[in-house]
């Protein structure tokens, strides 16, 4: 259930990139403070390019930025696919990676507004109408409460360690069938 004063709402790739980037980067920036000017400088126009982007926003009833959530239609080419599929090994590639699977690709809310369902509302909001076989995701091995949220909303973990490289903590990747409702 979206909490009542926080409101969901999608947008298309043109305000991600114009009117509503920088406040998106603000909040990523403090949710993630070792983002590099470098990687926000290209991610978003990397990511607003793919087939299927959809990215959601909760905002507060005075219209602050309280989280986002955004995804991708994954596919061979791209970095993270290619990376988790020489992983998965070919039999996990084909069910998990199939042609049209969703990347699942980032979930961030406010601190101040963690732990009243806006994450579940993103989360839920994100997968909501996807025709989408399955949804995949990666997240740090440690980040407990990304893993708890995915866990408590049908995810299961298909790879239990993942090195993506030296700059990189141990991640985890999880799946989700997305045709079983
Ligand atoms: C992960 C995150 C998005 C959760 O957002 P949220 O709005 O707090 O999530 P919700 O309130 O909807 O919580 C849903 C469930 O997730 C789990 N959860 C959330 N925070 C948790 C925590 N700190 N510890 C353990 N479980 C937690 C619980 O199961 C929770 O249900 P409950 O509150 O009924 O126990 C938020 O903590 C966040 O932005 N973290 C930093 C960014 C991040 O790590 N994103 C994920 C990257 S893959």
């Amino acid at each position: 259930m979206v909490p009542s004063s926080i409101e969901i709402a999608e947008l298309d790739a043109a305000s991600v990139l114009g009117p509503e980037r920088r406040e998106i980067e603000d909040l990523w920036r403090l949710v993630f403070p070792g983002t590099t000017d470098e990687r926000f400088a290209e991610i978003l126009p990397r990511h607003a390019r793919r087939e299927g982007f959809r990215f959601l926003t909760a905002r507060t009833e005075e219209s602050a930025l309280a989280g986002f959530a955004y995804g991708y239609l994954g596919g061979p080419g791209q970095w993270w696919h290619d990376q988790v599929s020489a992983a998965l090994g070919p039999d996990l590639a084909k069910r998990w990676l199939p042609p049209g699977h969703f990347e699942f690709v980032e979930l961030q809310v406010r601190p101040e507004f963690r732990r009243r369902g806006t994450g579940s509302s993103l989360h839920d909001a994100l997968l909501t109408g996807l025709t989408s076989p399955t949804a995949v995701l990666s997240t740090e091995r440690s980040n407990t409460a990304a893993i708890g949220l995915y866990a408590s909303r049908g995810w299961q973990v298909i790879l239990d360690e993942i090195a993506f490289g030296e700059d990189y903590p141990p991640f985890l990747v999880m799946g989700r069938d997305l045709t079983s409702g």
